[in-house]
């Protein structure tokens, strides 16, 4: 089977990484990739957000399967050219990507589905936020106020705070620039990221996992796409999983397809888990990123099968997953001044060892490896506990040299020393 692999973060090098361990992968093409990936596939420069590109790019590499990394591309239909193309793909079609692409549909089908979330208002009318963000205020807590963009913002459209003042530009800012608010209000518990393998109504999850979304240790700074994560959680109970499965996952994927819009692809559910049981905070469409990385380094089914079956509808044929015993963990290196306008075009050492995940990186003419995106690598660190893990992605982040790049030191470290729980 060849197959296809769509993006260029750290997430699609894993993805490929994890295909080549599967015998039944016998080609791999990826575009338009990075650095890293050019290592392990084929590569191609390629519009992921052009369907014509897309299809075109499939047929020209012969391939068997079309994996799309981005939510980007499933939320404009790519995947429905694939398929309309004649070749399978991993990744739901435009109106079930709506999921992630517009939280108003999520929020409708989590309530018509009975699944536990925030309560949430949407304000597309300036002259309603004041009253609307008194109905999320004042603080009770220490963060009242949760303002997303209602859209695709790649993480950064988020801002949790207990300044209303903070709250409300945020919000004028989005709705300045045309983009109605969703509010919400605060959800207290330990997040968990649960990815879900769907297809139709079958549901097959993958270890949980944790992300650190904040730039700075102990959780300080703004949203980023994700500094680091961990799995599996030694913290969640055993039956949590089952739990999140049967009260969120298989509930709103009956939703889907009872609308007529079934899921074919990543369900990537993104809990708190509040005292009255998992709640979500939102959905998206597609792996995460950088959980993936630390998610697909422990698993040890073949996971173009995985993905092959769900993309034509034999995904309950499967036999369970098998994952290796142990933790692992992902650094994020991130170039200075990120989350801002990143600093790019320096050298990288220490990049093409073993573990190491890239995402911002491109090679030059003379052959170096450089930065050209703000997360510039994801290194992956494995062991037999968190801790043994921890200390293995903290040895390798060490190696590497990039001048400014920062990371997180505590990416798991609560949860090693036993101070996370649900
Ligand atoms: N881990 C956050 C995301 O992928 O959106």
């Amino acid at each position: 089977m060849h197959v296809l692999v769509i993006g260029s973060g750290a997430r699609e090098h894993a993805l490929l990484l994890a295909l080549r361990r599967d015998p039944g992968v016998t080609g791999l093409s990826v575009g338009p990739g990075n650095a890293g990936t050019a290592t392990v596939a084929d590569q191609y420069d390629v519009d992921i957000t052009s369907a014509e590109a897309v299809v075109a790019l499939a047929e020209k590499v012969g391939a068997d399967l079309v994996v799309i990394g981005p939510e980007v591309p499933l939320v404009l239909g790519v995947a429905d050219a694939v398929r309309a193309a004649g070749i399978a793909c991993f990744g739901p079609t435009r109106d079930a990507a709506r999921i992630e692409g517009s939280k108003a549909f999520a929020k409708d089908v989590m309530d018509a589905a009975g699944v536990r979330t925030a309560r949430s208002e949407i304000v597309d009318n300036p002259a309603h936020l004041d009253a609307a963000l008194n109905r999320f205020g004042p603080p009770s807590g220490d963060r009242a106020w949760v303002v997303k963009d209602d859209g695709l913002a790649a993480g950064k459209g988020v801002v949790v705070t207990s300044d209303r003042d903070v709250a409300r530009a945020h919000a004028a800012g989005l709705l300045d620039a045309g983009h109605p608010v969703l509010l919400e209000s605060f959800l207290d518990g330990p997040e968990v990221s649960l990815f879900c393998v769907v297809d139709g109504e079958t549901v097959v999850p993958l270890v949980p996992a944790q992300d650190f979304k904040r730039v700075g240790d102990g959780d300080t700074g703004p949203n980023t796409g994700g500094m680091g994560a961990y799995a599996p959680l030694p913290w969640l109970p055993d039956e949590a999983v089952g739990r999140i499965v049967d009260e969120v996952v298989a509930p709103v994927a009956a939703e889907l397809v009872a609308r007529g819009n079934p899921f074919s692809g990543l369900l990537y559910a993104g809990l708190a888990m509040t005292s009255a049981g998992p709640a979500v905070v939102e959905f998206n469409c597609r792996f995460g990123d950088p959980e993936t990385q630390a998610v697909l380094a422990l698993l040890d089914s073949p996971l173009g099968g995985l993905l092959h079956a769900a993309a034509t509808g034999t995904l309950a044929d499967l036999p369970p997953l098998a994952w290796q015993p142990g933790a692992a963990v992902t650094v994020v290196l991130a170039a200075e001044n990120y989350p801002g306008r990143p600093r790019v075009g320096d050298a990288i050492t220490g990049a093409e060892a073993e573990g190491v995940l890239h995402a911002g990186t491109a090679r030059r003419d003379d052959g170096a490896i450089v930065s050209s995106g703000g997360r510039v690598l994801s290194v992956v660190g494995t062991g037999a506990d968190l801790a043994a893990a921890r200390d293995a992605a903290y040895a390798l982040i060490g190696s590497i040299r990039l001048p400014g790049a920062h990371f997180r030191t505590d990416i798991g470290l609560a949860a090693a020393e036993g101070r996370v729980g649900a």
